[in-house]
């Protein structure tokens, strides 16, 4: 059975994940007038998956937090190039060129329930291919204007099912959708 596959992401109120340069400095601003301990259910949500996929971009970017954020969790980095795997995670990311449709084949083969999926052109090409099931999308009351959009063309228009809207008190609003 193909596992479950999440989204779950930060967007500025028109549309966009990163600005041009893959830069979140604004969601980082932002993020500065968040409560203390206030982490939107990402680790709830983090310890519900098995792994994740990461587009190339995403991986580089994280690769340069000062902590990397998913323990031992399996990592899959979704590149054409060949790409540095620092010698701490070599036991746990790898990377591969295969289709959406294989890696999540072989991921269900091995056993993997729930996939976490990040990076705007990866999130696209899975959309695209109706592979997405489930969206959580943290809107920052921002506009920036330009950037990296989190949605692109489709081949077929998508319906999403409302589950849940959370809004809090400093302005963002979480969007949460199965599709
Ligand atoms: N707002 C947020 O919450 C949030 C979350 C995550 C990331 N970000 C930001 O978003 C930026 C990255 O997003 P992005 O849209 O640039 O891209 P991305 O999806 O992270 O990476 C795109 C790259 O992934 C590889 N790729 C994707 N699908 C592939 C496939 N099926 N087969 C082979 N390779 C594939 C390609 O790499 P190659 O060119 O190597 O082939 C492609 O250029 C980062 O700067 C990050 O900081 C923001």
């Amino acid at each position: 059975m193909k596992p479950k596959v999440s989204v779950f992401i930060a967007m500025s109120l028109d549309g966009f994940m990163a600005r041009t340069d893959g830069s979140i400095d604004w969601l980082d601003k932002a993020n500065l007038k968040v409560h203390e301990g206030e982490d939107f259910g990402y680790n709830i949500f983090l310890e519900s998956v098995d792994a994740l996929i990461l587009g190339r971009n995403t991986y580089e970017a994280i690769l340069k937090f000062d902590l990397w954020p998913y323990k031992e969790k399996r990592v899959i980095v979704l590149t054409t190039s060949k790409i540095k795997i620092p010698f701490n995670l070599a036991n746990t990311v790898t990377a591969s060129k295969e289709s959406p449709q294989d890696i999540l084949k072989h991921l269900s083969d091995e056993g993997i329930k729930h996939v976490y999926i990040d990076g705007g052109i990866t999130i696209q090409r899975f959309l695209s291919l109706g592979l997405i099931d489930e969206l959580t999308i943290t809107i920052i009351p921002l506009l920036i204007g330009e950037g990296k959009r989190l949605f692109g063309s489709i081949p077929t228009d998508i319906t999403l099912t409302h589950s849940k809207t959370t809004i809090y008190d400093f302005g963002y609003v979480q969007l949460k959708y199965f599709i």
